[in-house]
């Protein structure tokens, strides 16, 4: 696919088959995450791609009990939120029968005579939008999660992550039940200022949801 199609078709895809994901194809999804750019190249990113039955499980478990009840709660005032928030509940509920979960995870390592902890978000937020493309090109569907962060303690016992690893996202990973599609986003004409600054355009919610 040409890349510009690939991006603007790139739902969040919420929606996801359990049917395995091939490991050839997993490998190069992510090898396409490790090109991704980094503060000085250092690459503070690893990939924890978990695709044990029993380890997924638990983790679907953990996160369906720590967000179902408060995504269900959540406002819905309009279409956008009303399809976002029944398709977070609805992978939420799903997230154990999904084939692929990837964790990005990031050590503070850089600069290497001062170490901040922003470098770890700017080395993993390009390689997970590497990663999410790259599925895309090969109509896996995926989606940037960071609910993760509500059942930590729980998945950082299952997989064993070290105390000094940040875990920056998971992308659920699998093939897709619904149509990829057109995104609604800002239009260059909203966003982009030519030379000078010109006024203050944006506004929240987008004008176009
Ligand atoms: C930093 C970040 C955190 C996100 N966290 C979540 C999340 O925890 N759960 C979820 O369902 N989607 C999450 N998303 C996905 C966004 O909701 C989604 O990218 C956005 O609504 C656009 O969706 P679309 O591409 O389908 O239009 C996150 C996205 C980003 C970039």
């Amino acid at each position: 696919m040409d890349v510009f199609d690939v991006m603007s078709s790139c739902r969040a895809m919420r929606y996801l088959k359990p049917d395995p994901i091939e490991p050839n194809l997993i490998e190069e999804i992510v090898t396409a995450a490790t090109w991704a750019p980094s503060p000085g190249n250092s690459q503070g990113r690893d990939f924890l791609i978990v695709t044990d039955e029993a380890s997924r499980r638990k983790i679907g478990d953990a996160i369906e009990e720590a967000m179902a009840s408060r995504v269900a709660e959540m406002e819905r005032p309009d279409r956008t939120h009303r399809l976002m928030l029944d398709g977070t509940e609805h992978l939420v509920s799903t997230l154990k029968n999904c084939p692929v979960l990837i964790f990005i995870c990031g050590k503070k390592i850089y600069p290497h005579q001062a170490p901040r902890e922003s470098f770890i978000w700017s080395s993993i937020y390009p390689a997970a939008q590497n990663l999410i493309l790259a599925a895309r090109a090969l109509g896996i569907g995926t989606v940037f999660t960071t609910f993760q962060g509500s059942a930590e303690p729980t998945i950082r016992e299952i997989l064993s992550i070290p105390d000094d690893v940040f875990i920056g996202c998971m992308i659920p990973m699998g093939w897709p039940a619904r149509k990829f599609g057109p995104l609604k986003r800002e239009p260059y004409s909203r966003v982009a200022h030519l030379n000078k600054w010109q006024g203050d355009l944006r506004t929240y919610p987008p004008s176009n949801t």
